[in-house]
């Protein structure tokens, strides 16, 4: 195995799937709370108004962290816990994230803190309409001071925007997220906004000399053409170049990629550069690259697409959305892989994927990579003597933590590896039933009951794989 001695075996989570404590100390509204008390919007109407009560209870979970032996920990902050109208600072928000870090940092787990993971203000949504509005750019900036301030001497990695490509997209294509829009123009001018509202976190992060490292996290499905045929192969490309080089190379370059330009230019699209947009994506590169790793995406041309298209379709729990078509269907349309299995959710399960993906990244920016999210969601069952035998994640993981061992021997710089989740939790589109933890938490859609933890099989598992470093898989 290639795993360096310093390599973070962590988890990762968010502040709205994990906390609740919507309203406690303080809190003010973020858009995912109004959002998900609109029936229709989430399963079967769920949401994080309790979650897992992290918020009240994050002293007993960081102990099963510290049991695990967990090295590295990525949470976010919740912007209205912090600032309630995203704007004046509430001091009990504040005095949580640095119990939590405090917390970590004694049980001997590096802190990982994510800036932004979609839980924005509700009070900027109804101000100047939130993403779509260039004032955010120095709220958000305001906000990412008032964290380097407060916790600068503490955390050692900050990821600035968790999956700007997927809070963006389905907030302003696909209609899954707030505020649940539909128009590709909107989608682009809300997605420049928010890139640079990325590199002003960035470009402050270096003016105030924080000693640590930051970058963001992307989520990263690397394309495969359905077939040798030329035009799935420029299908392919298409797709790379809207759905991966559009984000990754402002973060990384700070430009858009030209093919990718004129691409959108040929459909009426067009990004709303401004004066001064070139010079702040420019100040704002990004440390490392975080990647969201779920699954790989397979591509033909659009005009010889199959009907049977599986992919995509997430399963029988999901909010289907009425979104029918978009400007770039046109250039590229999304099929089955015949060699990859399916998760219970019909997610393709593609290691291999990961391999690509890591190299790719590697090979066009040469940046260190954190891989800041990974995991498999599934049904998992709690037997009556309080265990879960969740064997298919153990595989899941192990086959993934192969392919990184190979990407490493392949030349990429790896720095760490957070799997999705530590506990069970909150799932934006699926409420409590698809699950990813290491940490079974007992409660459904309808009933919160106790909440109580029980540590899957997986558990012990990666439990082991931390303490020898990844040679015990
Ligand atoms: C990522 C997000 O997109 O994937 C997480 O950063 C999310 O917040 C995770 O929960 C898994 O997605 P889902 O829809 O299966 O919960």
């Amino acid at each position: 195995m290639h795993f360096k001695d310093d390599f973070l075996w962590g988890s990762a989570s968010a502040a709205y799937q994990i906390e609740g404590g919507a309203s406690q100390d303080g809190k003010g509204p973020s858009i995912w709370d109004s959002y998900s008390e609109i029936p229709g919007n989430t399963f079967k109407n769920s949401t994080g108004e309790v979650a897992i009560d992290f918020y009240n209870k994050f002293e007993e979970d960081i102990e099963l962290m510290k049991e695990m032996g967990l090295n590295a920990y990525r949470f976010s902050v919740s912007w209205p816990r912090i600032m309630p109208d995203g704007q004046t600072i509430n001091e009990k928000g504040i005095e949580f994230y640095h119990k939590v870090i405090d917390k970590l940092i004694e049980c001997g787990v590096e802190p990982i803190l994510t800036i932004y993971h979609w839980d924005l203000p509700q009070a900027l949504q109804d101000k100047y309409a939130g993403w779509e509005s260039r004032e955010i750019i120095n709220d958000f900036t305001q906000f990412c001071a008032l964290l380097y301030k407060e916790y600068g001497k503490k955390i050692k990695y900050w990821v600035s925007l968790n999956e700007q490509n997927i809070f963006i997209g389905l907030g302003y294509i696909k209609k899954l997220h707030p505020p649940k829009v539909s128009n590709y123009q909107r989608f682009l001018n809300a997605n420049h906004i928010a890139s640079l509202a990325n590199a002003s976190a960035i470009k402050l992060f270096r003016e105030m000399q924080i000693p640590g490292q930051i970058g963001p996290s992307f989520a990263y499905s690397p394309t495969y053409a359905k077939s040798e045929k030329p035009e799935d192969v420029i299908a392919m490309e298409n797709a790379q170049e809207i759905d991966n080089f559009l984000w990754m190379d402002v973060y990384a370059k700070g430009e858009y990629p030209q093919i990718a330009l004129k691409l959108l230019e040929k459909l009426g699209l067009s990004i709303d550069f401004q004066e001064g947009d070139k010079a702040l994506l420019q100040a704002g590169i990004c440390d490392f690259m975080g990647v969201n790793y779920y699954q790989s995406s397979t591509y033909c041309d659009p005009n010889h697409k199959q009907e049977t298209l599986q992919a995509g379709n997430a399963a029988q729990v999901s909010v289907v959305s009425d979104v029918q078509t978009i400007p770039t269907d046109s250039l590229y349309a999304r099929a089955d892989n015949d060699y990859l299995t399916m998760t219970d959710w019909n997610w393709a399960i593609d290691p291999n994927g990961l391999r690509v993906s890591l190299r790719r990244i590697a090979s066009r920016y040469g940046l260190p990579i954190l891989i800041s999210e990974n995991g498999l969601g599934a049904f998992d069952t709690l037997t009556e003597d309080g265990k879960v035998h969740d064997d298919y994640r153990i595989n899941f993981l192990k086959e993934h933590i192969i392919a990184i061992d190979q990407a490493i021997d392949d030349g990429c710089e790896v720095i760490g590896y957070c799997t999705w989740s530590f506990q069970d939790l909150f799932s934006w589109l699926n409420g409590y039933a698809k699950r990813y933890g290491f940490v079974y938490v007992d409660r459904d859609e309808e009933n919160e009951k106790e909440l109580r933890r029980y540590k899957k099989d997986s558990f012990y598992w990666y439990q082991k794989v931390i303490q020898s470093n990844g040679t015990e898989l």
